[in-house]
């Protein structure tokens, strides 16, 4: 049952030590189930890895750790298999698990940050592909009347690090369990994001299977991005702005060397990470809040910086875009 005065320090990627007035673990649906149906005011925590705690939580603090992996009968097709995974099963595991069963389709988002369950509600994504392309459905409860719906996809609305369940339906639902779509033969590799070609063609594999592409993206990721074992973030703390392409071409201008990536005739997207490193924040640190050294994009927590600290460090970086390039970059990371 419900323990007091807990630290959320071991709960959330960033490592930041505020506590819970209250909190629960959770490995079994009838019991969330009878959480909820007392209390409606919870505070729904999972992989703790897209949150910034800025302070304590006096909510009630319902941890998911709902477990396990089913792969359901597919007797019409052989081509593909549905595998359903609990809320509670961390990412890069699962991802692993399906690699090693030569299901096909996640392996570009190996070694993500966080839980099965929160994957679509952000439609977490790298390298050229995201949780929406191999989604098939998920279940969720409802807070308000304890029952269990059924969303599929096009139900999500998934967007770029977006879903319903981070805007109409945000606290309305604790999602259960998330079924995929994976492929058991003829595996549709995704490549084409340049960094996992290079590596491919460094290592001279011409055929690639689906664990090597896992374990390039590993590679990739391991060189650029922080382990938040070792030093607390929550990946990008910024989503990259899509700005129309007039803004664009004035830029483009004073910085001929600005990347950018089309969206449409009228769209672009250019990277945070290139617009806070030209800002001069790559690599800084201010106390135990700081910028990682190769990627701009992570804001990082040394060891016993506060939420605050990490929060003010994004507002100066806000403000300081803004400044420089007329830009207003949006925090992806859940601020509480
Ligand atoms: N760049 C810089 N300086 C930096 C970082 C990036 O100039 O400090 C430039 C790079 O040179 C490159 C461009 O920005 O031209 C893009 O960089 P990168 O390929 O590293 O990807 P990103 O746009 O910074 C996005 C995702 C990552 C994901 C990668 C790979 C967002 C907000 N971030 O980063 O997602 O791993 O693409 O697909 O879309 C996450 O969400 O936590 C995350 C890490």
């Amino acid at each position: 049952m419900f323990q007091n005065k807990i630290s959320l320090k071991p709960y959330n990627t960033f490592g930041i030590n505020v506590y819970a007035d209250s909190f629960v673990s959770i490995s079994a649906l009838p019991k969330l189930k009878k959480i909820i149906s007392k209390n409606k005011n919870v505070f729904i925590l999972s992989g703790g890895s897209n949150i910034l705690f800025t302070k304590n939580i006096a909510q009630p603090v319902v941890h998911i750790n709902l477990k396990g992996k089913d792969i359901l009968k597919n007797s019409n097709k052989t081509d593909f298999v549905f595998v359903k995974a609990q809320a509670g099963e961390n990412w890069h595991e699962f991802v692993l698990w399906c690699i090693d069963n030569n299901f096909g389709g996640l392996e570009n988002l190996s070694l993500i940050p966080g839980n099965v369950g929160t994957s679509p509600m952000q439609n977490i994504g790298a390298y050229g592909v995201e949780v929406k392309d191999c989604f098939y459905e998920l279940e969720a409860l409802e807070i308000e009347t304890g029952k269990i719906k059924t969303f599929k996809k096009d139900e999500c609305k998934f967007g770029y690090r977006d879903s319903v369940f981070k805007n109409i339906y945000k606290g309305k639902y604790i999602i259960i369990n998330v079924t995929f779509q994976l492929s058991t033969s003829k595996h549709q590799h995704n490549t084409s994001y340049g960094a996992i070609q290079k590596a491919l063609d460094d290592k001279q594999i011409e055929k690639p299977t689906i664990k090597d592409i896992s374990n390039v993206v590993i590679a990739i990721r391991q060189s650029k991005l922080p382990d938040p074992k070792k030093i607390g973030n929550s990946g990008s703390f910024f989503k990259n702005p899509v700005i129309p392409i007039l803004q664009f071409n004035k830029l483009k201008k004073e910085y001929s060397n600005i990347p950018h990536y089309p969206i449409s005739d009228k769209l672009v997207k250019v990277p945070a990470g290139w617009l806070v490193e030209q800002c001069g924040f790559k690599g800084k640190r201010f106390g135990d809040a700081g910028v990682h050294k190769n990627q701009a994009l992570v804001l990082v927590n040394y060891g016993n910086a506060t939420g605050e600290e990490i929060f003010n460090l994004a507002q100066k970086i806000l403000k300081s875009v803004n400044n420089k390039f007329g830009i207003d970059l949006e925090i992806e990371v859940n601020v509480l």
